[in-house]
């Protein structure tokens, strides 16, 4: 999705305005139901019983935002490995193996994020396919092979997923889930430190 504020003022406009969200109030509660539906998947997901007391409502929702997330994740955890794979230069064996450690802490989160849904009565969407439709980032380079374009590749990639994350933990503290947003500020504080790794080797000249 390139643009999520469009994406939800669309959905405010589907959600058409009714007599009382005319009134006062009114303005509020389109907004929430773009919010809503911005968050939310195309489809209604699956849902198993459980004796999870987050309300249905709430937990749809929070599956919708999992799912999103799990698809950037998996999609940046390969990007990681294609990064480590291709990488060439002087700084190659630094980059080499940092760009794996990332690969591996991204795989963890992945684990986090599709583990989450499923507590919440959910399916994880987690198939490279899934994640392929899904995902908001863009696709990495195929034809760079030097250090600085992969550490400007991968910064890029990284500062997309991070910010995702963030404005995920928003949207689950918004929804009153304070694991998931607790979840989603774990995944964005590693995804800052790996950030600062990275661009630390494009910053010694500013
Ligand atoms: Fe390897």
């Amino acid at each position: 999705m390139k643009d999520p504020k469009k994406k939800a003022a669309k959905a405010a406009k589907a959600n058409k305005p009714t007599a009382v969200n005319a009134k006062k109030g009114g303005a509020r509660k389109a907004g929430n139901a773009a919010k809503a539906a911005a968050r939310s998947t195309q489809e209604e997901p699956k849902l198993y019983k459980t004796g999870n007391d987050i309300k249905k409502s709430a937990r749809v929702e929070l599956i919708g935002l999992l799912n999103k997330r799990l698809a950037d994740a998996v999609d940046l955890h390969m990007q990681m490995k294609q990064a480590h794979w291709n990488v060439k230069g002087p700084h190659f064996i630094g980059l080499h193996k940092l760009f794996d450690e990332i690969h591996a802490d991204t795989g963890e989160y992945v684990d986090l994020i599709a583990e989450r849904a499923v507590q919440l009565g959910g399916v994880a969407e987690g198939t490279v396919r899934t994640a392929a439709k899904r995902t908001q980032l863009g696709e990495y380079p195929h034809d760079i092979a030097d250090g600085p374009a992969h550490v400007d590749a991968v910064s890029t990639a990284l500062a997309t997923f991070g910010h995702a994350v963030r404005t995920s933990i928003d949207e689950a503290d918004d929804l009153e889930d304070a694991d998931t947003a607790d979840l989603f500020t774990e995944v964005s504080r590693g995804i800052d430190k790996w950030l600062w790794f990275v661009e630390a080797h494009a910053q010694a000249t500013k």
